[in-house]
């Protein structure tokens, strides 16, 4: 595996590499970034990742000092999954000078759900991710369904702006207990730890209801809230949407459906979603 640390470097091997699946990540790589990876592989030539702690999605009480950086162990994964190119850029790279110009998701798309407790955080995601594609030029990128608003996001931006690439998603890797694999899941205490599957426990008690006919979604959400809240939890939101707009099913509405859930476990926030 080539390491490009400079955009020249990066665009020259992009130039001879036919062609591309691109992998954009934030580094500390587990099982779910590696399954992108082989995904990538088979739809590709050559398989292209990124790593980096894009600042300008975190916000000021966020935690882009603490973030994981694991470069050395990030590499063997993905020399052994087979990744011809990593971009690793470094913030002098990426952002020479502040970046002035940014993409400003549809409103209706960021002003909820991960928006609406983390503003800001959709707009520097789409703006790295726009500038990621121009540098590396893919013929496919590949995102995966854990962070659900995200794809959504970044899929409408390239339709919106008929960016020349076609995005896959990929599914959601789990824990054998069902804990979505995360980088934050390394914040959490051992004590912790065994609790988190409870998430998506809640997640498949709701997708069960739903799909044994139960269309009261108030109170299916009602009590997934309350569920974690009494084992210590502090829930954000647990909500069954729409999948394509992530908006709240009309009555009646059959479109296709996802329940999506944040909490924070002590000081660590983990979000989950799960199709219905
Ligand atoms: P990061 O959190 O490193 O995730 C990189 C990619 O891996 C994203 O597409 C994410 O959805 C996917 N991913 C994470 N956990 C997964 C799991 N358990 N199963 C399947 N896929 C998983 O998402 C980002 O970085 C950043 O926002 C980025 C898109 C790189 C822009 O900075």
């Amino acid at each position: 595996m080539q390491i490009h640390t400079t955009i020249e470097s990066l665009r020259a091997a992009r130039a001879a590499a036919g062609k591309v699946a691109f992998v954009p990540t934030m580094g500390n790589l587990h099982e779910g970034h590696i399954t992108l990876m082989r995904q990538a592989g088979e739809r590709a030539d050559a398989v292209i990742a990124s790593i980096f702690v894009n600042r300008l999605q975190f916000g000021p009480r966020e935690d882009f000092d603490k973030y994981p950086r694991t470069l050395a162990a990030d590499c063997e994964r993905l020399e052994a999954a087979g990744v011809a190119h990593l971009f690793a850029p470094d913030e002098t790279v990426m952002y020479p000078t502040p970046q002035q110009y940014h993409v400003d998701p549809a409103p209706a798309h960021v002003s909820i759900l991960e928006g609406e407790f983390r503003a800001g955080h959709f707009r520097g995601v789409a703006t790295v991710v726009l500038k990621l594609l121009n540098i590396v030029q893919p013929d496919i990128a590949l995102f995966g369904k854990k962070d659900y608003q995200q794809l959504m996001v970044l899929s409408n931006m390239v339709r919106e702006f008929a960016l020349p690439v076609e995005v896959l998603p990929g599914e959601t890797v789990r824990a054998p207990d069902g804990l979505a694999l995360s980088s934050r899941n390394g914040y959490l205490s051992a004590a912790e730890r065994a609790e988190a599957p409870r998430l998506y426990r809640q997640l498949t008690a709701i997708r069960d209801a739903v799909l044994a006919g139960d269309r009261d979604f108030l109170k299916l959400e009602t009590m997934a809230v309350a569920e974690l809240a009494a084992h210590g939890w502090r829930p954000d939101y647990v909500t069954v949407r729409r999948r394509a707009d992530l908006q709240p099913p009309a009555h009646g509405d059959a479109a296709p459906l996802v329940v999506l859930a944040a909490a924070k476990l002590g000081t660590t926030r983990l979000i989950d979603n799960l199709e219905i």
